[in-house]
């Protein structure tokens, strides 16, 4: 018979970046979902690593009294929380949630000696259904199917019906899915699910292992139809990604940016922010940071499909937009004719980690001389996690280069690239968070750096 989890009794002191109260055991840490600073929590511990051991919690109740509880506690709107692993927070305000996310990115600028000239205001528009795109595991239990995201601290999948942080009409999809797959010859070759949604219409990306029966197409092609939706299956890599019908086309999906008159285009796989509204205030924010930039010349570096190329190209300026992957700036380039700006924007494809990348070989200025026969006045930056990259330096060197707005997913990765722009001569003239995933751990930084005097 497996073995029950291990519960303790204990006393909450800090709350981490991840959103895990920190309590310790036997002189050991531990790391608690779903417990608050000054809480006294039961403490049910389900994973051990590296010293640390890592648990889920639940108030000790003072004798039906919730005077235990720290004062930014609230009720979970999910029922879910915290078995679900998919969010880290819904026990905690939204208000206190950005005063945590906000205080985060503070620590780690302090941790790097960057004081940033002001802080703007948190931007927080919508606080559910919001998630558009999302990577869920299937697990085959008995006669059951479960579609979810992954418990907390396990490889289990979570058993949910609904969620509240995806849009809803991605999370009405799910029963529907579980019954789908249930229904299949071999459920259990079905190892994970992706969903993403645009603005007008959805695709289902369904990893399989072994090649689906007659049958088993025909059970997906209901759920195409039942759903309006496009459903791809995926025997391998992303490249393996094809109709049920193998002879139709793979459609792109779309999403507007109405501000700027756009219409994006984006195939499921690719790379797009999750939370739409907020996107848009999140590029509206970098622009507005840039102010007039009729003329300018300005590189976006790890562009994507053309978010903030597009924008900035409709703004007046010469943009060029790079990128590690050829399939997205091929997309950006197609996003760019079906909305009239070719002439102002360019897409080159370069890995801009590559340690090769020498200063002669700059991607930002020779991609913005090649286009342009100018060096660029402002810079984009919204690279992944891991940061801007070995090459940073080189791309901030020329004299004509006045401003840089950098977009994050880590303040981590920030701090330490906001101090190495510091010490190339750039001032931090404003930071602030975007509140891209409430509930859970995940925040948006976005920080405007101008040349110092
Ligand atoms: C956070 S996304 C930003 C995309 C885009 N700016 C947007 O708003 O949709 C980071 C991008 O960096 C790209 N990327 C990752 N590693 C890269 C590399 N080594 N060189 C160039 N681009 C890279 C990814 O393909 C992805 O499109």
């Amino acid at each position: 018979m497996a073995k029950s989890p291990t519960e303790v009794e204990l006393d909450v002191v800090n709350l981490s970046e991840d959103g895990l109260g920190g309590a310790t055991l036997n002189d050991r840490p531990i790391w608690i979902r779903n417990a608050l600073p000054g809480e006294r929590v039961i403490a049910r511990i389900l994973k051990r690593r590296g010293g640390k051991k890592f648990a889920d919690g639940r108030l000790v109740d003072s004798a039906g009294s919730e005077v235990n509880a720290n004062k930014d506690r609230v009720p979970s709107a999910c029922e879910y929380f915290p078995r679900c692993g998919g969010c880290a927070m819904h026990h905690i305000s939204a208000d206190a949630q950005l005063l945590h996310k906000q205080n985060s990115l503070a620590e780690e600028l302090l941790r790097v000696a960057v004081e940033p000239g002001q802080w703007r205001q948190p931007s927080a528009l919508v606080r559910t259904g919001y998630r558009r795109k999302a990577r869920m595991g299937v697990r085959v239990v008995g006669e059951n199917v479960l579609v979810g995201f992954r418990e907390s601290f396990s490889n289990r999948v979570a058993r949910i019906d609904h969620c509240l942080t995806l849009t809803k009409e991605l999370s009405a999809l799910l029963p529907d899915l579980k019954s789908t797959i249930a229904a299949m010859s071999e459920p259990h070759t079905i190892p994970q699910l992706e969903v993403a949604q645009g603005d007008s219409s959805v695709a289902i990306l369904v990893r399989h292992l072994q090649p689906l029966s007659a049958e088993d197409r025909e059970l997906w092609c209901h759920f195409e139809l039942k759903h309006r939706v496009q459903v791809l299956l995926q025997s391998k890599g992303y490249d393996t990604l094809a109709r049920l019908n193998e002879q139709d086309e793979v459609m792109a999906l779309d999403y507007k940016i109405p501000e700027y008159g756009l219409s994006l285009q984006f195939y499921a796989h690719q790379f797009t922010q999750v939370n739409a509204l907020m996107n848009r205030e999140l590029v509206r924010t970098a622009l507005g940071y840039l102010g007039n930039i009729t003329g300018h010349i300005v590189a976006d570096m790890f562009c994507g499909i053309g978010n903030f190329t597009l924008p900035l190209a409709r703004a007046g300026a010469k943009v060029v937009g790079i990128e590690g992957s050829q399939e997205a700036t091929l997309m950006g380039q197609n996003n760019a004719q079906r909305n009239g700006l070719s002439e102002q924007c360019h897409f080159a494809d370069e890995d801009l980690y590559s340690e090769t990348a020498s200063a002669e070989a700059d991607a930002s200025m020779s991609a913005t001389m090649r286009h342009f026969g100018q060096f660029p006045q402002a810079l984009i930056l919204d690279p992944p996690r891991s940061g801007a990259g070995p090459n940073l330096e080189s791309w901030v060197t020329s004299p004509e280069l006045e401003q840089i707005v950098y977009v994050s997913c880590n303040p981590k990765t920030f701090a330490d690239d906001a101090k190495r722009l510091s010490d190339a001569g750039f001032v931090l003239r404003e930071v602030g968070i975007y509140d891209m995933f409430p509930n859970t751990a995940h925040v948006e930084t976005i920080g405007h750096f101008v040349r110092g005097i």
